[in-house]
This record gives structure tokens, sequence and C-alpha cells, in this order.
């Protein structure tokens, strides 16, 4: 099949950028010494983690529990769910998980969450592994650092049923700081939190093993923390607008990972001044202040025009869109204009290569 055949609007993946994104955050880590454990939430796709775990990879993070069962049920070795478990009736689907995958890991931030989810998994006979969410700025989730830290994590170590591994700082609020100086400044003031702690963790004897955080913003400056072993970057791996405007270390957009992800779009009617393509609201997600860029196609500029459409203004004359064009434009955010789309067109030059399901769609739950 060749692409000008794929049904509009639709969700592309150019396979030889998206393989040297992953060739390369594979080398970068393997040069610092690291590991990593690229987040899922990105692609919530089970081939794109296989992948990744065949480039290197300890397993993938993922955001939420559901993510997690697609993952494991396809296959995919060590997951670890970044974001806390609560609800009594997820803590007993996530006990089911661990017996499927026993090398699963959740992170805990509450006394109440580390007692309940002891019980929930002794009563399961399975032995769940933890890390301490310790809160390094993001105002999200995470224990405050220091002994607040270290006293959950005596805690989560008495529990019979869990196993305590270590630690998850995940300083979101630093990954798209512009700037690659102004970045690594933030970065570092935002860690050094997490590696207090660690060291906490060490002196009161509580396991460290692993130690992990790190976006795609901060690849290659969070790897100089000697004691964080691991990375769990998830956007690198497709790349988006957001990603390249922060500016990469002497260069001016981020262009070490390559943008893999387009969405095509077919020209569905032409006027004067204008004309509209068949991807709007439903199609891209619109939580960034910039709009979806034309691909290689000057002469036009986007913008959001209802749920089914999207309006192309005319800034070339000479380059009026024709009735029919096919256009492809970069999305500003991956994560959740992936979570639109149920499948992926996997494209080697202009030839379908195949159609990646995309499992974990509208798995939040
Ligand atoms: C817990 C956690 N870790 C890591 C990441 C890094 O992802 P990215 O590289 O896409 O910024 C995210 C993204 O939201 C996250 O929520």
């Amino acid at each position: 099949m060749h692409r000008d055949e794929i049904p509009t609007p639709a969700l592309l993946l150019d396979l030889d950028r998206f393989e040297r994104n992953l060739a390369r955050m594979a080398a970068h880590v393997r040069a610092a010494g690291k590991a990593l454990r690229p987040h899922a939430k990105t692609h919530r796709c089970p081939e794109i983690a296989r992948r990744q775990v065949a480039a290197g990879a300890l397993g993938v993070a993922c955001a939420k529990l559901g993510e997690a069962e697609v993952m494991a049920r396809a296959g995919v070795p060590g997951l670890l769910i970044t974001t806390e478990v609560v609800a009594p009736s997820a803590q007993r689907r996530l006990t089911r998980l661990t017996g499927e995958a026993p090398d699963t890991m959740v992170v805990v931030d509450h006394p109440d969450n580390v007692l309940a989810l002891g019980r929930a998994a002794a009563a399961d006979g399975v032995t769940l592994n933890v890390l301490v969410d310790v809160h390094v700025g993001a105002r999200r989730t995470g224990v405050e650092p220091g002994e607040p830290a270290v006293a959950l994590g005596r805690l989560a170590a008495e529990q019979r049923a869990l196993r305590l591994r270590g630690l998850q700082g995940y300083a979101g609020q630093c990954a798209h700081v512009m700037g690659w100086a102004a970045r690594r400044e933030a970065s570092r003031a935002a860690m050094e939190p997490l590696m207090d702690t660690r060291a906490r963790f060490a002196a009161a004897g509580l396991p460290v093993e692993i130690v992990a955080g790190g976006s795609t913003g901060t690849h290659d400056i969070d790897v100089e923390l000697a004691g964080l072993t691991e990375l769990q970057a998830g956007s690198y791996c497709v790349m988006d607008l957001d990603y390249r405007r922060i500016g990469g270390r002497g260069s001016e957009a981020l262009t070490t990972f390559e943008m893999a992800l387009t969405v095509v779009a077919t020209v569905v009617s032409v006027a004067a001044d204008r004309a509209m393509v068949d991807a709007g609201l439903k199609a891209f997600s619109t939580d960034k202040p910039f709009p979806p860029e034309a691909v290689e196609r000057p002469g036009v500029s986007y913008g959001f025009a209802g749920d089914e459409h999207g309006r192309l203004t005319i800034t070339d004359a000479s380059r009026p869109p024709r009735l029919g064009e096919r256009i492809e434009f970069f999305p500003p955010h991956c994560d959740p204009t992936v979570n639109l789309y149920d499948r992926l067109w996997v494209l080697r030059g202009d030839k379908v290569d195949a159609v990646w399901e995309i499992a974990a769609r509208g798995r939040s739950d």
C-alpha cells in the first residue's frame, strides 16, 4: 500500500526516523552508564514498547494501571506504573497484574496507600514491587523529600507483601524549559532533593537499587546525576513541536531526536482565501498555544475550525491547496494526539510497512 492510499485523517510513523530515535537514546544511556525505562504514555502501543525493549530498555513506564494491563498482556516486561494506585478495585487489579507479571512496580507517596497495597498484595499472595515517589517540585504527586520520604520507605520496607526497590522523582516542570542551559539549571535544582533523599535511604539501609526520573527534555542533563539509575523519557521516540522548540545542547531546536510522527489530512473544500482539511479537534490535541505545522508544504498555515475541520489560510497565493491534496502536519503534542487514534500507519519511505495498534488508547483507568 502506498502512503497516498491511507484513509485520512490518519496518524503516520516514519519508521526510519523512529528507529534512529530509539538507537540514539539507547546509545546515549549506554554511554552514560544508565538504564532506560521509556515512558509508554507517549505511544500506548505494545509494538513500540517491544521495540524499545529490543533496543535495550529494561521495560516501559506506564502512566496508568490500564496502560500497564495492556502492556503486560502483550508480553512487555519491566513495567513501572508512575501514578499511585489508590482505589480498592484498582488495587485488586494491580495484585492480579502482579500475579501475571511479577516484575511490575508501582509508585507510592502516602502511608495509607502503602498499608492498603501491603494488605491487598498479602491477601492475593503476591509480592508487589514499590518505589517511593518523591515530590521534586512539579506539585503533582510525591511525598516530600528527606525525612518524610525515608519514613515512608521504612513503612514500605516493613510490609511483608511489598518489596521496596528505591525511588522515583519526576520533575515535569523542567522538561520544557526553553534553552538547554536554563533547563539544566532548573533540573539540577529540582533533582537535588531526590539525590539527597537517595543518600538518606542508603544511610538508613533502605534500597536504592532503582532511582528513576527524567524526561526527553532533560535526557542529556539528568544522566549527570551519579545517583540516578534510570531515565524514563517518553516523547523522544516520536517527538513533537512542543519538544522541538525547547532547544538542544548548542542548538536552537532540539534535533537529537527526529520528528517521526505526523497526521495526514485531505483538502476537502477550497475557496479564494482558504482551504479546509478533514482534520480538526478530533485529529490533534489542542492543549498547546500553537497549531499543527504543515510538513514541507509552504504557503499555508493551519487553524482549528471545529471537530472535523482545519482551516488553511493561504499565505502564498502562488501555491493554493488543490482539492484532494494530501498534507501532513506535525502535531503540537504527541501523547494526547496519539490517544485519539486506534492505529499507527508505519511507513518506510512511501510504502506502508505495517499497521500498529495503539492498544492502550483510552486506557487512562
Ligand atoms: C512520570 C513521568 N515520567 C516521565 C515522563 C517523561 O516523558 P517525556 O519524555 O515525554 O516528557 C512523564 C511525562 O509526562 C511522566 O509523567
